[in-house]
């Protein structure tokens, strides 16, 4: 009984805080944290077309807490989604998925005019960006 109302409680509180993120996100309230990307080779403003970091461990760890910090409230903390955006473990590895994340930080998402997620794209820095792709594909399943 404890255990169900715990579990019960648990879905609202995800549920209240998609409700949250995506309303204040509409306003333009929820402001992107800067990832601190000392350490990483510097990339300029072309994107490239390949993660120039992968499998680099610093790159990694700083993504992990750019991710935790900007894509987690909606993709979910350690990337296990809760269901409201999709499981990035399943991202696709290499090239194929670097290029689709690319799109995405782009264009963000928007599904019949309405942003589901915002684009990042010069919000985060270029290297920002990779070094959160890079902990998206350390965390890879198939
Ligand atoms: C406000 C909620 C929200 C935030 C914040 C957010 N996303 Fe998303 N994201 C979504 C939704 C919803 C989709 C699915 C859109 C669709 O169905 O096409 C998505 C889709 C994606 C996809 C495509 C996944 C696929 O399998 O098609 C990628 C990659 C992605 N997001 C990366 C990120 C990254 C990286 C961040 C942080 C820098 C981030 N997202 C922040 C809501 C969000």
């Amino acid at each position: 009984m404890r255990t169900m109302k715990t579990a019960l409680s648990g879905v609202l509180v995800a549920l209240g805080l998609a409700v949250g993120a995506g309303g204040a996100f509409g306003h333009g309230d929820v402001q992107p944290q800067p990832v601190n990307t000392d350490g990483l080779k510097p990339l300029g403003t072309e994107w490239v077309a390949e993660n120039p970091y992968k499998g680099d461990a610093h790159a990694i760890s700083i993504g992990a807490s750019g991710f935790n910090q900007n894509c987690a409230r909606c993709h979910g903390l350690e990337m296990i989604s809760g269901g409201l955006a999709p499981d990035l473990r399943y991202l696709p590895q290499g090239k194929e998925g670097d290029e689709y994340f690319v799109e995405r930080m782009k264009h963000g998402a928007v599904i019949n005019g309405v942003t589901k997620m915002p684009a990042f794209d010069g919000v985060i820095s270029q290297e920002g960006l990779w070094a959160i792709r890079s902990y998206i594909e350390s965390k890879h399943e198939e």
